[in-house]
């Protein structure tokens, strides 16, 4: 990396990195939880209150993402180091693209899921995301898979995600990972 070109991510992308990162893990493994671990049937209202508290903190993403989003545009990333190849850095900005998208995608899924249940999509127990559709069963076959494979599709982008920073950190040996951690 040159000396001219700006190494560090802003504070403020920084802390809106690693906030997102803790609600969107705290909300993946919650909703999985929840989603192949837990039945009415068998654990009556307690599944109804662990899906609550996957609602009540996954929502606030979708407030988080659009801060995150005019702060991306505002204040552009750092360059990537000159030893990553070209194709791996096409590689790097794909996977943050997507990244991006499973941010949007999965709480509209999530919101369209509990609606078309004909259940409200809360944030933080304080309060509702206006309703923008009523129950409608056949707009619940749709998104609810959705939401699943979306949510999976996101796992695995997080793993690979976590992983390339850890090579870059362990292996590579650059500063990609100090990027989003330190100012100097
Ligand atoms: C970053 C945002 C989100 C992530 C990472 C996420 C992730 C997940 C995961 C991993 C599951 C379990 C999938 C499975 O069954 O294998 C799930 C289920 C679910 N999600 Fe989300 N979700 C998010 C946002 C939302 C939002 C905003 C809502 C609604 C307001 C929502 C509503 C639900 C519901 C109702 C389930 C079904 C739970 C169950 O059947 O027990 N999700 N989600």
């Amino acid at each position: 990396m040159t000396t001219t070109s700006k190494q560090y991510y802003t504070r403020t992308a920084q802390v809106l990195h690693w906030i997102m990162a803790i609600i969107f893990i705290a909300a993946w493994l919650i909703g999985f939880y929840s989603g192949n671990f837990l039945s009415y049937d068998v654990d009556g209202s307690f599944k109804g209150d662990v899906i609550s508290l996957h609602k009540n903190i996954a929502t606030t993403i979708i407030f988080l993402v659009v801060i995150r989003i005019f702060w991306r545009y505002t204040h552009p990333a750092p360059k990537l180091p000159d030893t990553m190849s070209p194709m791996m850095k096409g590689l790097a900005h794909l996977g943050h693209l997507f990244l991006y998208l499973m941010l949007i995608a999965l709480p509209i899924s999530g919101c369209l899921y509990s609606w078309s249940a004909g259940h409200p999509a809360p944030v933080l127990y304080l309060f509702n995301i206006p309703q923008l559709i009523d129950k409608n069963p056949d707009i619940m076959a749709v998104v609810k898979p959705l939401h699943i494979y979306l949510s999976w599709f996101a796992g695995l982008l997080v793993v690979g995600h976590i992983a390339a920073a850890l090579k870059h950190y362990w292996i590579d040996k650059d500063n990609i990972l100090q990027s989003m951690t330190r100012q100097k």
